[in-house]
């Protein structure tokens, strides 16, 4: 957070817990950038003028170098790129480790628009709703090309990908609407890729979801694709089917055929949905079809929700502990509000209204 709470000229709005830190970064690498380029091109008009060639045939005296001097312009330059790297890999590793107990919106992008997700269901498009001082993961991936993330107000970009899914994290930190951008050239229309961000009080967001014609919950969804895809018929809940059991299984370690350990997340999970072959769990045959081309990549992300809410609750499998549970990161520390009140869910479904998109 911004403690002195100014507007930096030309700078976006600060919205979320990394604005502040990245625009002193900036500041710093622009200020950096600026002092070396007057001071050399100050020094090389000044040594132009001053060791000038003053007569026809003149010999200039020799110098043999100078240690000390060589070792100030080595040391110095060094110390300095330390610095930079030491904070930017500091501020990449904050970025890239999302906290376990995020609010979690799945984001699909599409030529040309954004889709969204939220746990219980709520869908939106070209649009983003998140709730004041709670930490907010995206898990994204992209029907398509590859698309690109990008909300200037919360300094947050992050490629979308087909193939895979990438995360983005943050805690807003100030109401508002806010630009959401998609930053990667992925066609005609890539500049009407475009979208708002709305952040709100918890309670309004609460009111605000109520409010959002509800389908069934991702994981609600999920395990009826779970059925009717038929992969209930292998994945027998008592380990006893063609396929191994699903239950509990998200967040922990998986031995494979091949000898190597896999934590079940949902790269892994999502990869063994549609490219089943690829890391085949020890003790079963490699016998499983692929569902390319089968299901969209929302019914995935909704398969690996159903997946995940038969799991152990989130943050309490084994071995899945990541730094940022460990030892939250101070930024988002700041914010000291509780962990959203997962279970204040918004009223039950309304009925057969029609989906959003
Ligand atoms: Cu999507 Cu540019």
């Amino acid at each position: 957070m911004n403690p002195f709470l100014i507007q930096i000229p030309f700078f976006p709005e600060q919205a979320s817990n990394f604005a502040f830190e990245i625009d002193l970064f900036y500041i710093l690498l622009f200020a950096l950038t600026a002092f070396f380029t007057v001071l050399i091109g100050v020094a090389a008009v000044y040594f132009l003028v001053k060791y000038r060639r003053r007569s026809q045939g003149e010999v200039p005296e020799q110098i043999e170098g100078h240690l000390k001097l060589e070792i100030t312009w080595t040391v110095i330059p060094f110390v300095i790129s330390m610095f930079i790297f030491a904070w930017g890999a500091k501020l990449y590793y904050q970025m890239y480790t999302p906290p376990t107990d995020a609010l979690e919106i799945f984001v699909t992008g599409k030529q040309w628009m954004w889709r969204a997700q939220h746990p219980d269901g709520q869908r939106e498009i070209n649009e983003l709703h998140v709730p004041l001082g709670r930490r907010v993961k995206l898990t994204m991936t992209s029907e398509d090309v590859i698309h690109s993330y990008y909300i200037p107000a919360f300094r947050t970009k992050t490629d979308v990908v087909p193939g895979r899914y990438t995360v983005s994290w943050f805690t807003p930190t100030k109401t508002g609407t806010y630009h959401l951008f998609c930053a990667e050239y992925c066609g005609t229309q890539h500049s009407g890729m475009i979208g708002k961000v709305t952040v709100m009080e918890y309670s309004d967001y609460q009111a605000w979801l109520r409010g959002v014609p509800r389908d069934k919950s991702p994981a609600e969804a999920g395990e009826q694709l779970f059925t009717s895809l038929a992969c209930v018929n292998c994945h027998l809940e008592n380990n006893k089917g063609r396929g191994p059991s699903l239950l509990n299984l998200f967040g922990t370690e998986v031995k494979l055929a091949n000898g190597a350990t896999v934590k079940a997340d949902e790269t892994y999970l999502r990869e063994s949905i549609l490219n089943p072959g690829a890391k085949t769990v020890a003790g079963y045959a490699n016998d499983m079809p692929t569902f390319q081309g089968l299901v969209t990549e929302e019914q995935v992300a909704m398969i690996i929700q159903y997946i995940k809410s038969i799991g152990p609750r989130q943050g309490e499998a084994g071995t899945t502990t990541t730094p940022a549970s460990a030892a939250p990161a101070p930024a988002a520390q700041g914010v000291g509000r509780p962990a959203p009140p997962q279970a204040a869910k918004p009223a039950a479904p309304q009925g057969e209204q029609p989906r959003q998109d």
